[in-house]
């Protein structure tokens, strides 16, 4: 477990965000008033099932979501100097965005083939980045300078002869590959706030061990802001500070990565927690899996996003109203309307 760090002005303040697609079958609510903060330093953990709003939330604060996808509601508040900016107010291609974009805030999306021009070596990308952040920072660096800085971030994320790879077409890397050019990519220009996008998904388990400890290190050393998301609790359990849980485009809990492990309150969490198979050392067994299963995004169910599945339903109440966001702590709350039992049981 990495530090706590002490800041206590956050960097990044999200508040009742909401982005949806609207498409010809009806709306996508794909996020649907998401609040979280993350602080200078600190590792912010976001776990969820598939589809649960995870990836269109980190876009929305790059200003990356395509048509018919839009942000509808809520702030995006980013802390540049003394005056945050909203980031949900700017434009995706303006120059304060495409200023802060991959500078100051950087992406390793989900989709890594994705962020690399196929006409492009992919070096070449890193290089060109190294050389714009120095030049936009007030500094001068060369092409030899940067593609030697390239060279040995390749190396950081375990990318094997390096000076050779800088040259090769990111469509000639294998997936893992590609990953790992990609955290290099997202780590050339040091931001100040990381978003890494299930990062080693297609990563070997030894490399995945380095580069999460490569950005352990950039959390600790550069007091860089990360956001983590995966869908592996077992990660979010050695790297996370704080952890957001997402469904159906909400939060449904959120609380210090100790409280959310030893005294989960959510139906919603305790589900996610009984299917780590960490936790179930005896692989013969059956894990226990959700009941049921993520309703169809254009069929949202009525009141609490999670009443079809959870075993602790009300089922006069819950079917009926949305649950608030109800804190017991400074940044730790539970949205369920069990709150009070549910404490006492945690
Ligand atoms: N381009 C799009 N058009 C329509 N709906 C979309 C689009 N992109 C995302 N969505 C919808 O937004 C919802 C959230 O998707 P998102 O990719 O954020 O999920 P996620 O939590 O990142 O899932 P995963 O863990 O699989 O990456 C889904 O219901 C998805 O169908
Ligand atoms: S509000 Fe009701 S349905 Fe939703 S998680 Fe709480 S108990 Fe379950
Ligand atoms: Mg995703």
């Amino acid at each position: 477990m990495p530090p706590i760090p002490t800041a206590t002005e956050p960097l990044l303040r999200v508040r009742d965000l909401r982005v949806a697609f609207r498409l010809d079958e009806g709306t996508v609510r794909a996020v649907d008033g998401v609040s979280f903060e993350v602080f200078p330093g600190q590792v912010l953990g976001i776990v969820g099932e598939s589809g649960c709003g995870k990836s269109v939330t980190m876009r929305a604060i790059l200003q990356l979501i395509d048509p018919p996808g839009r942000i509808t509601g809520g702030e995006i508040l980013y802390r540049r100097d003394a005056d945050p900016i909203d980031l949900a107010q700017l434009h995706p291609r303006g120059r304060v965005m495409r200023g802060l974009r991959g500078a100051e805030i950087a992406l390793i999306p989900q989709e890594p083939m994705a962020a690399f021009s196929p006409v492009h070596r992919i070096g070449e990308q890193i290089i060109e980045a190294i050389m714009l952040h120095a030049r936009q920072s007030g500094r001068l660096v060369g092409r030899d300078e940067a593609r030697a800085m390239t060279i040995e971030l390749l190396r950081d994320v375990g990318i094997s002869s390096p000076g050779s790879r800088v040259d090769a077409y990111s469509w000639q890397l294998s997936g893992g590959l590609r990953q790992r050019a990609m955290i290099a990519m997202a780590l050339s220009c040091r931001p100040r706030l990381l978003i890494a996008d299930e990062p080693t998904t297609a990563i070997d388990v030894t490399t995945q061990a380095q580069i999460l400890a490569l950005l352990r290190e950039l959390q600790n050393q550069h007091q860089t802001a990360i956001i983590f998301v995966t869908h592996d609790l077992g990660v979010i359990a050695q790297m996370a500070h704080h952890v957001v849980v997402m469904y159906l485009g909400r939060v449904m809990e959120e609380g210090p990565v100790d409280d959310i492990f030893h005294a989960p309150r959510h139906p919603y969490t305790k589900a996610l927690l009984r299917s780590i198979p960490s936790l179930h050392p005896d692989t013969r067994t059956a894990l226990p899996v959700i009941a049921g299963a993520l309703p169809h995004p254009l069929n949202r169910p009525s009141g609490c996003p999670f009443h079809p599945r959870c075993d602790e339903i009300m089922p006069q109440r819950c079917a009926a109203a949305v649950p608030a966001m109800h804190a017991n702590g400074p940044r730790q709350g539970v949205s369920c309307f069990r709150f009070s039992d549910l404490a006492e049981r945690a």
